[in-house]
């Protein structure tokens, strides 16, 4: 939809394994349906792709477009195997176009404005990140079983927004909990999780995630320094407050999930990534943050299990 949208780009193809679902979408949209994704990305008149398919097809995929030089936005994460990413490392690296990773929050236009005020000084040198994500509900346990688990698949996001204020992350301590899915606790997994994670430069950050909420899509981050606090809390379907006998500051519910939360970030996350495969100079996520989330989550896996703090080093 966002590529349909845009006024910089036109969709060309649109690739499903799923024939039927190709073709929906190119009937809605645009573009010509294939099923085959390979001959999507070398399909001629293609300058970029979108890689959003299931994570065990991104590393051939991003493969592929490397070679076929052209642009390519892949999902999260780039794969559930560090070895793998490390395999494609070199290759990203001296990629001809660019290569970006769906860590869509920090497109976010709230959080974007919450990050350019600490970068412009507005409460002086970073002491504190928090950053708090839970999801309305956990996915179905089918999903969650080939997920690679809540650090990799839903952490990760939250590690990114870290990394984002926190480049160079020294140490990750995480403890995860079986509160109240036995189906999640069944496959091994946890359903929530709190983490601590060290800056070089003396700054702490803590995530705190859940698979649940009661109150809907929970997305907040507040940053803090010598000169004061920045916080961004959730946003709500609707602007009106009403005051009654009942409650006062009465509002809509929280934006219920990803899809609504984040509509304008992946808009813009669209628009940052055609604008650099156009060539022009935008700051985006690229390659090497995905594989240091990735690090992180598999760090925090570590720590989760064996109960201790784990040194990482993100600038070999
Ligand atoms: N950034 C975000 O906000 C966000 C949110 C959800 C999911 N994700 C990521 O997006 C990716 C997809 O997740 P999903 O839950 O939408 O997956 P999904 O299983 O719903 O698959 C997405 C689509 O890919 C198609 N597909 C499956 N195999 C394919 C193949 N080999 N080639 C082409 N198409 C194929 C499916 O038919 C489906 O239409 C995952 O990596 C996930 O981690 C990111």
């Amino acid at each position: 939809m966002s590529i349909a949208r845009s006024e910089n780009a036109a969709l060309h193809v649109v690739c499903d394994a799923v024939a039927d679902s190709a073709r929906r979408t190119a009937e809605t949209y645009g573009g010509r349906a294939l099923t085959d994704p390979l001959e999507a990305i070398r399909a001629d008149g293609v300058e970029a792709v979108v890689i959003a398919s299931p994570t065990p097809t991104h590393v051939e995929l991003l493969s592929a477009a490397i070679e076929a030089g052209v642009g390519a936005l892949c999902e999260k994460p780039i794969d559930l195997d560090i070895a793998r990413v490390d395999a494609l490392r070199e290759r990203a690296r001296s990629a001809p176009a660019p290569v970006m990773l769906g860590f869509n929050r920090r497109f976010d236009p709230h959080f974007a404005e919450l990050h350019r005020r600490v970068a412009a000084g507005e409460i002086g040198r970073l002491e504190h990140l928090a950053v708090t994500s839970r999801d309305p509900e956990p996915a179905p346990d089918a999903y969650i079983a080939t997920s690679g688990g809540i650090f990799r698949d839903m952490t990760i996001h939250d590690l990114d927004m870290a990394r984002w204020f926190v480049p160079e992350v020294t140490s990750v301590s995480a403890v995860g909990f079986r509160q109240f899915s036995a189906g999640i606790a069944g496959l091994g997994d946890y359903d929530a999780a709190v983490l601590t994670l060290t800056g070089a430069g003396g700054e702490s950050v803590v995530i705190t995630n859940s698979r649940h909420s009661a109150y809907g899509y929970d997305q907040r981050l507040e940053a803090f320094g010598p000169d004061g606090l920045l916080q961004v809390g959730n946003v709500t379907e609707t602007a009106v407050r009403a005051w009654g006998a009942a409650a006062v500051e009465a509002t809509g519910p929280y934006q219920r999930f990803f899809l609504e939360r984040y509509s304008a970030a992946y808009a813009l996350e669209l628009e940052a990534f055609v604008r650099a495969v156009r060539g022009e100079d935008v700051a985006y996520p690229g390659f090497e943050d995905g594989r240091a989330a990735l690090l992180l989550a598999d760090a925090a896996g570590v720590s989760a299990r064996e109960g201790r703090a784990v040194n990482v080093d993100l600038t070999a």
